[in-house]
């Protein structure tokens, strides 16, 4: 599972390779599977490329649209990483309502609503549950960002959720504040794991999770092990600190 690293100029430079990226993934995923699986990530990093996603040639009836975590707010919130999806991307395509799964926020236990979400991924991808992490569904392209304390989705530094194993999707945690998540596992049965990752502040936890001796636990990104290794897209700055050896 070596890593794919790729270091772009700057940010504009990344998220025109992301774009590149997504498209040949999608239209490869619908030519030997008739249909794409994507999960969005949050954050600000991935919000241009789905805005030049909105503008792609793409068959949008054959894609599926999951999100690999979401604040525990309602969708129209601020926060949401639905709200910024929908206003980024899917207001702009003719993806049919069908083909989009966002993560349920309502029920007010985080717990409940995660679960819920796993239903609904083993009732889309046919896996029952109890499966053991090689049997969880295989999505084909898993966008992921990397936050400056070296997390991922919301699997954040030092909380249970890193912990998970048995389930697709369970509740994170940051700073308190409840979030739902896929879990470690499932963002590692992805055919395809993408991170975006840009700003001089993401410097020293990217350094930390190339550097063998560095604590998963507190740089959870190093658990994102999938088997074709994850392709890193970084913004110059963000990667200084990348070993040569990875470039
Ligand atoms: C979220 C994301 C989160 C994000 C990182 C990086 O819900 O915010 O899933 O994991 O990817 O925090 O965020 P930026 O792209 O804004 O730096």
């Amino acid at each position: 599972m070596t890593p794919t690293v790729e270091i772009l100029t700057n940010r504009a430079d990344l998220i025109e390779r992301a774009k590149e990226l997504t498209i040949e993934t999608v239209k490869n995923a619908i030519a030997a599977r008739g249909q794409a699986t994507l999960a969005l990530s949050g954050g600000s990093t991935p919000k241009p490329l789905y805005a030049a996603l909105a503008k792609a040639d793409l068959d949008w009836d054959k894609i599926f649209i999951f999100w690999g975590d979401e604040r525990y707010v309602p969708h129209d919130h601020e926060k949401s990483n639905h709200r910024m999806t929908r206003e980024a991307l899917l207001n702009h395509v003719p993806i049919p309502s069908e083909n989009v799964f966002p993560m349920p926020t309502g029920s007010e236990d985080p717990a409940t609503d995660a679960k819920k979400y796993e239903e609904t991924l083993q009732t889309f991808f046919q896996t029952s549950s109890g499966e053991v992490p090689a049997e969880f569904p295989a999505i084909d392209f898993v966008i992921q960002g990397m936050g400056d304390d070296g997390h991922t989705a919301s699997l954040f530094p030092h909380t249970e959720a890193l912990e998970v194993t048995d389930q697709l999707v369970t509740v994170g945690n940051h700073d308190g504040e409840p979030r739902i998540t896929f879990t470690a596992p499932l963002i590692n049965r992805g055919r395809k794991v993408v991170f975006l990752v840009a700003g001089e502040n993401k410097q020293s936890a990217l350094a930390q999770v190339f550097s063998a001796k560095a604590d998963p636990k507190a740089y959870p990104s190093k658990l994102i092990q999938p088997e074709n290794g994850p392709h890193w897209l970084i913004a110059a700055a963000a990667g200084v600190g990348v070993p040569d050896s990875f470039k």
